[in-house]
């Protein structure tokens, strides 16, 4: 395939999914940076630079079927197909909390945010994504929702801290592998990746975060996988996690 990829990238407006989009445009792909609030896609896609691939603001809240359905309609008219989904939005790292304590409504919300919104997107994705001749989705996962961690961050450490978080990332790892185990046959490579601590607020790199672009190669790794790549799987920095 000569033409470039079209790659959707959810809460791209800062962050990772900001660097994420930088890093597929530098390699030609055409991104659709989206974020919930379009005015801030719009001014995200002002500051990257002009020599890769086309960069479009797309205005798509995960949260909303009705955002949703506008972002689907636009990619039809527009594209005709999607070739990467970076289901990248998510948030509500609850350090502060506790599983005896953490308010209801804030899991609720968390897993809706980490969850729900990437479930959401995908299953509406899935038609412009199984038109693609090599598709591939990547969710951002983290190490917080893994059993087995080796770095301070994974359901047995931090003391128990940061419950809905990392529950909400223990399954949207699952259900990275269970719509991998699904589509096996269709040759759609779907993946979770873990970009470490990444210092996306300000004074990260001081309390020992990662810059951002290392933190999101990775994603870009598991959104360039050659077509015999791997598929329900979870890494970080390319290399396969146990979770
Ligand atoms: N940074 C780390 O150390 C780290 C480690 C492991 C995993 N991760 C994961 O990496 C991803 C990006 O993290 P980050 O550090 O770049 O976070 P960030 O700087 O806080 O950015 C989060 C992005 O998600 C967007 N978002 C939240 N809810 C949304 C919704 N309903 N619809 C659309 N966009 C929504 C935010 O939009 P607004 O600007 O409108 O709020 C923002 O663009 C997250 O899934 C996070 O859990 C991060």
């Amino acid at each position: 395939m000569n033409e470039p990829r079209i790659v959707l990238v959810t809460g791209a407006n800062r962050g990772l999914g900001f660097e994420i989009c930088r890093q597929l445009a530098a390699l030609g792909d055409s991104v659709l940076l989206s974020g919930r609030d379009l005015a801030k896609a719009e001014k995200a896609i002002v500051e990257i630079p002009r020599n890769g691939g086309a960069v479009h603001a797309l205005a798509l809240d995960t949260g909303s079927d009705d955002s949703v359905r506008s972002a689907v309609e636009m990619i039809t008219r527009d594209f005709g197909r999607l070739d990467v989904l970076v289901n990248n939005a998510g948030g509500n790292f609850d350090s502060d909390h506790l599983t005896s304590t953490v308010a209801i409504d804030y899991v609720r919300e968390t897993l809706e945010m980490n969850l729900i919104g990437a479930w959401r997107v995908t299953q509406a994705m899935l038609p412009l994504l199984r038109k693609s001749p090599r598709a591939r989705i990547v969710n951002v996962s983290s190490g917080a929702g893994a059993f087995a961690s080796e770095i301070g961050f994974g359901l047995q450490k931090m003391g128990g801290a940061a419950p809905a978080y990392s529950i909400s990332k223990t399954a949207l790892t699952a259900f990275t592998v269970k719509l991998a185990t699904e589509l096996k046959a269709s040759g759609i490579l779907i993946n979770a990746v873990c970009p470490g601590w990444t210092a996306t607020y300000p004074g990260g790199e001081a309390q020992g975060a990662r810059p951002v672009a290392e933190g999101a190669a990775g994603i870009v790794w598991a959104a360039t996988l050659p077509d015999d790549g791997p598929s329900g799987c979870f890494f970080r920095d390319g290399q396969p996690q146990p979770w």
